[in-house]
C-alpha cells in the first residue's frame, strides 16, 4: 500500500510516540565546545525579530530533539509562520541564535545554503513550479543542491512520488493535479533533499475537505518513520495523534508547552483556554 492509498484517516494509537527522544536528555559537549543534549536538532535561543514596530518573535527559546513531531498552534498573527521562517532562514533574526544540528546557522554564504538544504519547507500554498512536470519537481533540488545525477535523481524522485500515492502522476504538470496530490509532491520534495527536519506551515489550509486527510495520513507515516516535523497546523486530530509536544503561540511568545494530552485536557494558560473554547466548540 502507498501512502496515498487510504481514503479514511485512522489515527493511530496516540501513546504510540512515546519512544521518541525528548530534548534535554544525554548532554554532551556540542562541536563548538557548548554543551548541549546529544538529541538536539533545532535549537533556538533568544530568538528575537520585528518587523518595524512589531515585536513578532519575542524571547523565543525552543529545542526540537532528533525524531520529534512539535505541533505549533495558536491565534492568526501570533508569529507561526515567522518562527517557521526564521528556522530556514527565509527570514533573519535580530537577536539570539538558531542552530541545526549543533551548528548556528550564518548569516550569508555556502554554508547558509547548505544548512537551508537540510531544513525542508512545505506551505500551504504548495509553491511547486508550474512550468516543471510533477517529476522535473522533485528532481530539480536534487540535482542543483545536492549535486545529484539526473539517472539518480530521476530514480530518487520516481521512488518518493510512488511512496507519498501520486507515482502515476509523474509526467503532468502541477495546475493538473488536485490540491491534495499538489501538496503530496511538495512533501516528495522536501523528502528529496534528505532534510534532517521538515517545516509544515498549515499543509492543509488551502485544501479542500476531502484531500485534508490524504495529505494528513502522509503526514503521519512520516511522523511513525522517525522525521523530525515541526507543523503549524489547526488540525488538532493530527496533533493529537502524531505530535510528541505542542507549542502554543500567542503575540510573538511561546506561552505553553506540552504533551498534546496534557495541553488539550489540561490547558494551563487563560490564552490557550480561551483558544482551545474557540477552535474545538466551533
Ligand atoms: N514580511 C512582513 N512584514 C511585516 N509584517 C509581517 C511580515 N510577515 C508577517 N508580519 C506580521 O507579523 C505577525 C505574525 O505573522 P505570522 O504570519 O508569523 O503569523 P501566524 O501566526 O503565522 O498567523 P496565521 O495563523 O494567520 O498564519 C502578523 O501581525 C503579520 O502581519
Ligand atoms: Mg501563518
Amino acid at each position: 500500500m502507498t501512502l496515498g492509498d487510504r481514503r479514511h484517516y485512522c489515527p493511530p494509537n496516540r501513546g504510540g510516540r512515546s519512544e521518541k527522544p525528548m530534548s534535554g536528555l544525554a548532554k554532551t559537549k556540542g562541536p563548538e565546545g557548548g554543551v548541549r543534549a546529544a538529541g538536539d536538532l533545532v535549537v533556538l535561543s533568544g530568538v528575537n525579530k520585528h518587523f518595524g514596530a512589531l515585536h513578532v518573535l519575542q524571547d523565543i527559546d525552543l529545542t526540537i530533539a532528533r525524531g520529534e513531531v512539535v505541533v505549533v498552534i495558536g491565534p492568526s498573527g501570533s508569529g507561526k509562520s515567522t518562527l517557521c521562517r526564521t528556522i530556514n532562514r527565509l527570514e533573519t533574526i535580530d537577536s539570539g541564535e538558531i542552530s541545526i544540528d549543533g551548528k548556528p546557522l550564518p548569516q550569508e554564504g555556502k554554508e547558509l545554503a547548505r544548512l537551508r538544504a537540510d531544513v525542508g519547507m512545505v506551505f500551504q500554498s504548495f509553491n511547486l513550479f508550474a512550468h516543471k512536470t510533477v517529476l522535473e519537481n522533485v528532481m530539480l533540488g536534487q540535482i542543483k543542491v545536492r549535486r545529484k545525477d539526473k539517472a539518480a535523481a530521476e530514480q530518487q524522485a520516481r521512488k518518493l512520488l510512488d511512496r507519498v500515492g501520486v507515482g502515476t502522476q509523474c509526467d503532468k504538470y502541477p495546475a493538473q493535479l488536485s490540491g491534495g496530490q499538489q501538496q503530496r509532491v511538495a512533501i516528495a520534495r522536501a523528502l528529496a533533499m534528505d532534510p534532517k527536519v521538515i517545516l509544515f506551515d498549515e499543509p492543509t489550509s488551502a485544501l479542500d475537505p476531502e484531500m485534508i486527510n490524504e495529505v494528513l495520513e502522509v503526514m503521519q507515516q512520516l511522523a511513525r518513520e522517525g522525521m523530525t516535523m515541526v507543523v503549524v497546523t489547526h488540525e488538532m486530530g493530527f496533533a493529537r495523534s502524531a505530535a510528541n509536544r505542542v507549542v502554543f503561540m500567542a503575540d510573538g511568545r511561546i506561552v505553553e508547552e506540552a504533551t498534546p494530552e496534557e495541553f488539550f485536557n489540561n490547558p494551563r494558560s487563560d490564552r490557550a483556554k480561551d483558544f482551545l473554547s474557540k477552535i474545538l466548540h466551533h
